[in-house]
């Protein structure tokens, strides 16, 4: 599928309204996490090299539609001005007048506007919505591939309403998803992890058909085996555990390390044991050792799989790191993406 590219379109001294992903983790106030918000820099800088005047519009938490102060963006505002080296002022809504205001008189860097679920009309796609974001703008760049799952006014209404362009990080988040799913080089190997077995049978499916191996650890694995959920045998669950079943056993890790090392592609979305606790995050650790020793294409996504990559210095080790989570797992599930849909040409 061909989309709308930024290069395709006139962008010069225009006004940018830019959807970004600055989801999140949040502690104390601010940022814990970096990796989503430098995803956004390739495209500022695009933009603002061409004299346009931009507007980042994100969503943070899932505060329902109502103002939660614990959901504003204000707090990522001096992690971010610090990641992307540019001036960042913050504006405390993301229609109105405030943000004509403050857009009329920026001088210097770029606005972020406030959480745009403080309005039910985003998830609700409402078009009114839509509408009184677009105005003061004369263009919609869709750069959050990590949200492109979300038929939201911020992702897709938007778009209905403006000339609308993908950014360059979304551009490259497609090219690499497409190297994992349409052409992947064999002996491929899917690593699928985390929680919530029924989100992931969808992409178990689909690497089943294309792949050669799906080694499955973390929660997924004990709930596949206590709903005696039937695989071919191209997935590997784990035969042994440690402890209360909160990370696979030496026997399984030992088999999961001897298929990665013979591997050329490599798709990881998902941690295979209960990491946050330094105790059972022993198999995740080794098996990304093994992943990086293997000289694989290795596409890692998924928020707690960047964590393992993050505490074990491993970010620039990798061939591709992702933004998405869930949107990962949909794109190669053959759902719908409607955040990319609606910028096809
Ligand atoms: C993510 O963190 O995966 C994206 O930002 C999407 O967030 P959501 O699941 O709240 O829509």
């Amino acid at each position: 599928m061909e989309i709308r590219r930024i290069q395709d379109i006139d962008v010069q001294g225009k006004k940018v309204i830019l959807r970004v992903d600055f989801n999140v983790a949040i502690e104390n106030g601010k940022a814990k996490e970096s990796f989503k918000i430098a995803a956004a820099k390739e495209t500022l800088d695009y933009l603002l090299a061409r004299d346009c005047k931009v507007a980042m519009i994100s969503h943070l938490g899932r505060p329902d539609g109502k103002v939660v102060s614990e959901f504003s963006l204000n707090q990522v505002v001096t992690d971010a001005e610090l990641i992307l080296g540019i001036k960042i002022n913050f504006v405390p809504d993301c229609i109105g007048e405030k943000v004509k205001e403050s857009l009329e008189k920026l001088e210097e860097g770029i606005l972020l506007l406030e959480n745009v679920r403080f309005y039910e009309g985003d998830e609700k796609n409402d078009a009114d919505f839509s509408k009184k974001m677009s105005e003061n703008f004369d263009i919609f760049v869709q750069d959050a591939f990590s949200a492109s799952h979300r038929k939201h006014a911020s992702v897709t209404g938007l778009a209905e309403v403006l000339p609308s362009a993908a950014g360059l990080r979304l551009q490259e988040e497609i090219s690499q998803m497409t190297i994992i799913k349409e052409h992947p080089i064999a002996p491929a190997v899917a690593i699928i992890g985390g929680a919530k077995i029924e989100t992931k049978i969808p992409v178990i499916k689909f690497f089943e058909e294309k792949y050669d191996h799906i080694l499955v650890g973390g929660k997924i694995a004990n709930e596949a085996i206590d709903q005696k959920i039937e695989f071919s045998d191209k997935v590997i669950l784990p035969v042994d555990f440690v402890d209360d079943r909160l990370d696979i056993g030496p026997k399984t890790l030992e088999k999961f390390k001897e298929i990665i090392m013979g591997a050329k592609t490599i798709a990881w979305n998902g941690p295979l044991g209960k990491f946050e606790e330094e105790k059972y995050a022993a198999s995740s650790n080794e098996v990304l050792e093994a992943v990086i020793a293997s000289g694989a294409y290795v596409l890692v996504g998924g928020g707690e799989t960047l964590e393992i990559l993050e505490k074990n210095n491993a970010m620039e080790k990798i061939s591709f790191v992702s933004t998405g989570g869930g949107a990962m797992l949909d794109y190669l599930s053959g759902v719908s993406m409607p955040g990319i849909d609606v910028l096809k040409k």
